[in-house]
C-alpha cells in the first residue's frame, strides 16, 4: 500500500487494519405543545477492522452471453493480456475508464504545497481486476467469442485479438421462466436447465457454484445478475413476505417466484453475496430476512450508468439551488437485446420503476421547495430502434420554476455505448462488495471490547452510488444524490483506514 496513518485510533498488523472513528451526528426532538423542534448533537465510537488479505474471487454473471456479460468478461481479458488495437483513429489500449475504483482518485492532504491524491482503489486492499475469474450462466448456449461478436460493442481489431480467448469460455445453462420476460426473447433459449422443480434449480444452481470455485480454487464467489430484465413479481403473503414461507413456497413449486430469486437464494445458501443488476424485485422480502439469517450480502437494483446519473445529478443541482423543477421527462431509444426485451410492457414497468424513484427523496427532502408528497410530473419512455443497436440515445427535458415567475427549461441528448458504461460499474460493484466482506464494525461502549458485525446484508445503502434504485435496510432513508452516494463510499473507506472524513469546510483555508 503506498501509504501509512500514524495515530494511537489506528493499528496496522499484517492481516488486519483497525481504527476508531467518532460518529458525530445529531438528534432532534419535537416539544408535543409548541410544535417546536431541539435538536441535540452526539458523537459515537465506532470500531472498523478490515482484513487485508485479499481472496481469490470468482464471479459468476447470470446473463453471460448478453452484451453485458460477454463485454464484462472481453474487458478483464484484455486487460489481464494489456491488448492494444486499432481504431479508425488511433491505437488503443485496454482500460477500466468510467470505474469509480480503477480510474478515480482520493485526496490524502497537502505535503508542503502540493495537493495529494491516490488511486481510490489504493485507499484498501482491493482485489485486482485481472486477477478475477469469470465464469457464468446464460440461458443462450453461444460461447463468448461469438456471443462478444454479436453484441457489437468492441471495436473489430479488438474483437479478433480477443475472440480466442473467449471462444473457450462456455455459458452454463440457467434457469428461465419466459413467463417472466418479453415473449420475444424465446428464440435464445436453448440453454435452459431441464428441471421442472424450483428446489432442484436452486440446488443445481448451488453446485454450480461450488464447482466453479473448487476447480479454480477460489476463496470467494460473488453472483452478478446481469441477464435480462424481468417483469416484477407480484409479492404475496404466504410466499415471499418470510425466509420460511419463501423456501416452503420452492418446495411446493410456486410459480410467482422469479428466475432472479431463485438465483439470489441459490447464493444466500451457499454465503455468496448477489448483486442484481436489473431492476425487478429479486430481493423480496423474505430473500432479505434468509440474507440476514445467513449474513450473506445481497444488492439491487439496477445498474445506475448514464441518463439516471446524469438525472440524480441534475435534479440535485436544481433543488439544492432553490430551483423547483416541475416536469422532467427522458427518452431513449435503443437497439440491442436490453431494448428488444424492454419494448413489452410488463418488463419496461420494471426499468420504469427503478428509473422513476431515482430522485424521489431529494424532493422529499425540500419542505422549503416542495409541499409534502408534492412531486413533479415525470415521464419515462423507452423505445427499441433495431438500427442504433448498442448505441443508446437519451433525450431529458427538466422545466423548473426560477424566481419571479420564470421557467428554466434544460434539454439534454446523450449518445453513448450503453454497454461500455455499464461493465466497469459491473466491475465496481463486484471489487467493492467484496471489499465489504473483510471490514467488520463495533459500537464502543463504556465496558469491554466491542461486539463485530458484519454490515447489513442490504449494502445497497453502501453502494447506491453504483445502482439506480439501492435497496436500504428497512428504517434507513434512501439516498439518490450522487455525490453524496460517492461521499458515503469515501468517507467509509477513510474511516477504516483512520483518516479523517473529508467535510469539505475547507476551514484551514479561511483566516485571514
Ligand atoms: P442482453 O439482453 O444483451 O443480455 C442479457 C442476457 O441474459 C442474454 O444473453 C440472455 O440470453 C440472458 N438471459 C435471459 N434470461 C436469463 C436467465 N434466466 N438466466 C441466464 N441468462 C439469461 O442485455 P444487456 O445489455 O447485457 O443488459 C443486461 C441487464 O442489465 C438488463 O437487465 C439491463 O436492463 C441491465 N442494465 C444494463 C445497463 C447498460 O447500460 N447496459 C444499465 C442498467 C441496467
Amino acid at each position: 500500500m503506498s501509504f501509512t496513518v500514524e495515530g494511537s485510533h489506528v493499528q496496522e498488523t499484517e492481516d488486519l487494519i483497525s481504527s476508531s472513528f467518532a460518529s458525530h451526528g445529531t438528534s432532534v426532538e419535537k416539544d408535543a405543545t409548541t410544535g417546536k423542534y431541539t435538536v441535540k448533537p452526539y458523537t459515537r465510537e465506532f470500531i472498523f477492522q478490515t482484513e487485508k488479505k485479499i481472496p481469490k474471487v470468482g464471479v459468476m454473471l447470470v446473463g453471460l452471453g448478453g452484451n453485458n456479460g460477454s463485454s464484462f468478461a472481453g474487458m478483464i481479458i484484455a486487460n489481464k493480456l494489456k491488448i492494444k488495437w486499432n481504431t479508425k483513429q488511433k491505437e488503443m489500449q485496454a482500460n477500466f475508464i468510467g470505474s469509480l475504483t480503477q480510474a478515480t482518485s482520493i485526496r490524502l492532504g497537502k505535503c508542503g504545497d502540493e495537493e495529494v491524491y491516490i488511486p481510490f482503489k489504493e485507499i484498501l486492499p482491493m482485489v485486482e481486476p485481472t486477477d478475477l475469474v469469470v465464469s457464468g450462466w446464460d440461458i443462450n448456449s453461444m460461447p463468448l467469442g461469438d456471443a462478444m461478436r454479436r453484441a457489437q460493442v468492441f471495436d473489430y481489431d479488438l474483437q479478433q485479438q480477443l475472440y480466442p480467448h473467449m471462444q473457450k469460455i462456455v455459458p452454463l445453462p440457467s434457469v428461465f421462466d419466459p413467463s417472466y420476460v418479453a415473449a420475444n426473447q424465446g428464440d435464445r433459449a436453448n440453454n435452459v436447465l431441464a428441471l421442472p422443480k424450483k428446489e432442484d434449480q436452486v440446488n443445481k444452481l448451488r453446485q454450480d457454484m461450488r464447482e466453479f470455485k473448487e476447480k479454480n480454487g477460489l476463496e470467494k464467489v460473488i453472483v452478478l445478475w446481469t441477464a435480462n430484465t424481468e417483469r416484477f413479481s407480484v409479492e404475496q403473503d404466504g410466499v415471499h413476505d418470510t425466509a420460511k414461507n419463501l423456501m416452503e413456497a420452492i418446495r411446493r413449486n410456486e410459480s410467482e417466484i422469479s428466475p432472479s430469486t431463485l438465483f439470489a437464494i441459490a447464493c444466500i445458501l451457499e454465503g455468496n453475496p448477489f448483486i442484481n443488476g436489473s431492476p425487478q424485485n429479486a430481493l423480496v422480502p423474505g430473500v432479505v430476512e434468509l440474507a440476514q439469517i445467513h449474513k450473506t450480502f445481497i444488492t439491487g437494483a439496477d445498474f445506475k450508468t448514464g441518463q439516471t446519473k446524469i438525472k440524480s445529478v441534475l435534479t440535485d443541482f436544481l433543488v439544492s439551488s432553490g430551483l423547483k423543477p416541475r416536469s422532467i421527462v427522458s427518452y431513449n431509444h435503443l437497439g440491442n437485446n436490453d431494448g428488444k426485451n424492454l419494448s413489452a410492457a410488463q418488463v419496461f414497468e420494471s426499468k420504469e420503476r427503478s428509473k422513476k424513484h431515482v430522485v424521489d427523496d431529494i424532493f422529499d427532502g425540500n419542505p422549503a421547495l416542495y409541499e409534502p408528497g408534492e412531486q413533479p410530473d415525470h415521464c419515462i419512455v423507452i423505445k427499441y430502434v433495431p438500427y442504433v443497436q448498442d448505441s443508446k440515445r437519451a433525450m431529458d427535458e427538466y422545466i423548473s420554476e426560477i424566481c419571479m415567475g420564470g421557467v428554466n427549461t434544460i434539454v439534454l441528448h446523450n449518445t453513448c455505448e450503453d454497454t461500455l458504461l455499464a461493465i466497469p460499474v459491473m466491475l465496481d460493484l463486484v471489487v467493492l462488495t467484496e471489499l465489504l466482506t473483510r471490514i467488520h464494525m463495533g459500537e464502543k461502549t463504556n465496558g469491554g471490547e466491542p461486539e463485530m458485525h458484519n454490515f447489513h446484508p442490504l449494502i445497497g445503502c453502501i453502494l447506491g452510488f453504483l445502482l439506480k434504485a439501492p435497496q436500504f435496510p428497512k428504517g434507513v432513508p434512501t439516498v439518490n444524490s450522487l455525490f453524496k452516494q460517492r461521499l458515503c463510499l469515501e468517507n467509509l473507506f477513510r474511516a477504516c483506514r483512520g483518516m479523517n472524513t473529508r467535510t469539505c469546510m475547507g476551514l484551514n483555508k479561511m483566516f485571514n
